[in-house]
């Protein structure tokens, strides 16, 4: 039977581009690229994009800081990030950036849609205004006394001690963290995105995603709290898009940053030199798929403004939003001031990215609860699993495969081999459902079940008589098919490492897709250790890095 292939956009989450990537990030571009390799082997056409989020206040800051430009701090830390993923096998088929003609367009269209169809209404506001910095003061740029219980240094928008939740004019004794004086409060102009009127279409939306039970749960709570419409503009001096019609304001930065999807799309699909563009893509009546990877921390922007600003704008709307939790590391938040943080430039320079893609697969499951990076649990599991139990399978009948020149033979269990092809479906299903955590246990059993068939046909001893050579290179081959299954079942967790295995099994477009296939009377390489085991020195190296901050 064929199933009808299907064409995806699938994008992770845009990081700003003011900082390197942490392993936060590569959490989520590495859970992402799982199932996009996944999607690939099915046979099911992926798009997968990702950007520089350029815009806001901070990079602005930050740029001056650096004594640069905004535009020339985005594009260095654009070409960073993606040599940076570039190094753990992440490769996005465009990274762009937000800060781009095609996503000024695409804000633009987007904007004037809504505000055509009635979804844009202006109101003044009152907000906190640093005189001598000439600049109105996000809720994070000001520190004051809380209005509830008078804890000091308290930043704008809730109180790290009592938990109040206020508004930034309600602090007592502000002080702008710039000019270090009392801002003043000035009134202006904002325009707001209607979500209150599109609350229908947003719960109709979520009705039909399939949406993670925890999603949902929380989104439930939101509307229980009530919907709020949404400032979608910011005043000068601001690093982003100008708002058409205006002269001094722009376009809030969470309001252009998903647009980029679709901006990253079309630069995309003018490099690919393609006759379409991206709205022919991200029309209502397009057939292709949309995949958003996030972490829950932004679910709010993924899941009520997005999909209502897409419905306004007369847009496609994600076909499912997928969100993950924190990444600890050690069990505890990583922070750079608390000296627990791990840059992804740190592990690349010390380890294999394979190693990493397969611990974090082994802890990622469709649930959006904290997933904690351990570094001594990350030694164990990959000793214990990749080189111990997958690998070793292939080490252990090396030899007896050597002294018949690397050569298969005809006759291999194939009732056993059966049974591991069935699993293996198994396993594909649960990488669709993003259950990368059982897919890794069934992997495992399978690894166990594979190392038990040679333990129970023990080979070496069959090997002190001659007259047994014939069944020592039938249960080294059977060995070798399991193994090869077992491969291409990691294959999207590992592919550096699954890609050197195929060399060695000389089936270098061996895939999924011939899954059923038995491997007989086939000449392989000669054996070479195809990953090594994880030293403690590394450990200690990667410890020292996160404690440095
Ligand atoms: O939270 C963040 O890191 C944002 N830069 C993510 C943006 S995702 C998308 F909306 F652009
Ligand atoms: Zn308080």
């Amino acid at each position: 039977m064929t199933t009808k292939k299907k064409e995806l956009i699938i994008t992770s989450a845009l990081p700003y581009a003011n900082g390197p990537l942490h392993f936060g990030h590569l959490l989520e571009h590495i859970q992402t690229d799982i199932w996009v390799r996944t999607q690939r082997i099915l046979g099911n056409k992926c798009i997968y994009l990702c950007a520089s989020d350029a815009h806001g206040t901070p990079i602005m800051m930050k740029a001056e800081e650096e004594n640069t430009s905004p535009e020339k701090l985005v594009d260095k830390y654009m070409n960073e990030h993606k040599k940076t993923l570039g190094a753990f096998q992440v490769n996005h088929d465009c990274y762009y950036q937000t800060h781009s003609e095609e996503n000024k367009k695409y804000s633009e269209l987007i904007y004037k849609n809504a505000l055509k169809n009635g979804f844009i209404s202006k109101k003044n506001i009152k907000q906190l205004y640093d005189q001598e910095k000439k600049l109105f003061l996000a809720d994070r740029y000001v520190q004051g006394n809380c209005p509830k219980c008078n804890a000091p240094h308290q930043y704008g928008d809730n109180c790290d001690v009592c938990g109040a939740k206020y508004e930034a004019t309600e602090l007592l004794n502000p002080v702008s963290i710039f000019s270090k004086k009392t801002p003043v409060i000035k009134e202006s102009e904002h325009l707001f995105f209607s979500l209150t009127k599109l609350e229908n279409e947003v719960k109709e939306w979520i009705d039909k995603s399939s949406l993670q039970e925890s999603v949902v749960n929380k989104l439930q709570e939101w509307f229980k709290d009530g919907l709020m419409d949404w400032d979608i503009s910011r005043d000068a001096p601001y690093f982003g898009f100008k708002i058409p019609g205006f002269e001094d304001k722009f376009f809030y930065v969470w309001l252009d940053a998903p647009i980029g999807y679709i901006g990253t799309l079309e630069k995309y699909l003018k490099d690919m030199k393609e006759e379409i563009n991206a709205y022919d893509l991200w029309k209502e009546s397009s057939e292709f798929e949309i995949y958003h990877f996030i972490g829950k921390d932004i679910l709010n922007f993924h899941a009520l403004f997005w999909p209502a600003l897409l419905h306004a704008a007369e847009f496609k709307k994600p076909t499912n939003v997928f969100v993950h939790g924190f990444l600890t590391l050690n069990g505890n938040k990583m922070s750079k001031s608390k000296q627990n943080f791990l840059l992804a430039d740190q592990y690349s320079k010390e380890l294999n990215s394979d190693y990493l893609r397969y611990y974090l697969a082994t802890k990622l499951t469709n649930k959006i609860d904290d997933i904690d990076f351990n570094l001594e649990d990350f030694q164990k599991k990959v000793n214990t699993d990749l080189v111990g139990k997958f690998i070793n399978i292939a080490s252990r009948v090396n030899k007896f495969l050597k002294n018949n020149n690397n050569k298969l033979g005809s006759k291999i269990d194939e009732v056993l081999i059966k049974e591991f092809h069935m699993e293996a479906k198994n396993v594909f299903d649960d990488f669709v459902n993003l259950d990368y955590s059982n897919a890794c246990k069934r992997i495992m059993k399978l690894a166990d079940m594979a190392n038990q068939y040679i333990d129970k046909n023990q080979p070496w001893v069959l090997a002190k008589e001659s007259i047994n050579a014939k069944e020592i290179i039938q249960i080294s081959s059977t060995a070798i098919n399991l193994f090869r299954i077992l491969n291409i079942c990691l294959e999207p967790i590992i592919p550096e490492t699954a890609s050197k295995i195929k060399s060695y099994l000389n089936l270098k477009d061996d895939s999924y897709v011939n899954l059923e296939a038995f491997i007989k009377n086939h000449e392989i390489e000669s054996f070479e250790p195809l990953i090594t085991r994880i030293e403690d020195d590394n450990i200690t190296y990667l410890q020292k890095v996160s404690e440095s901050g």
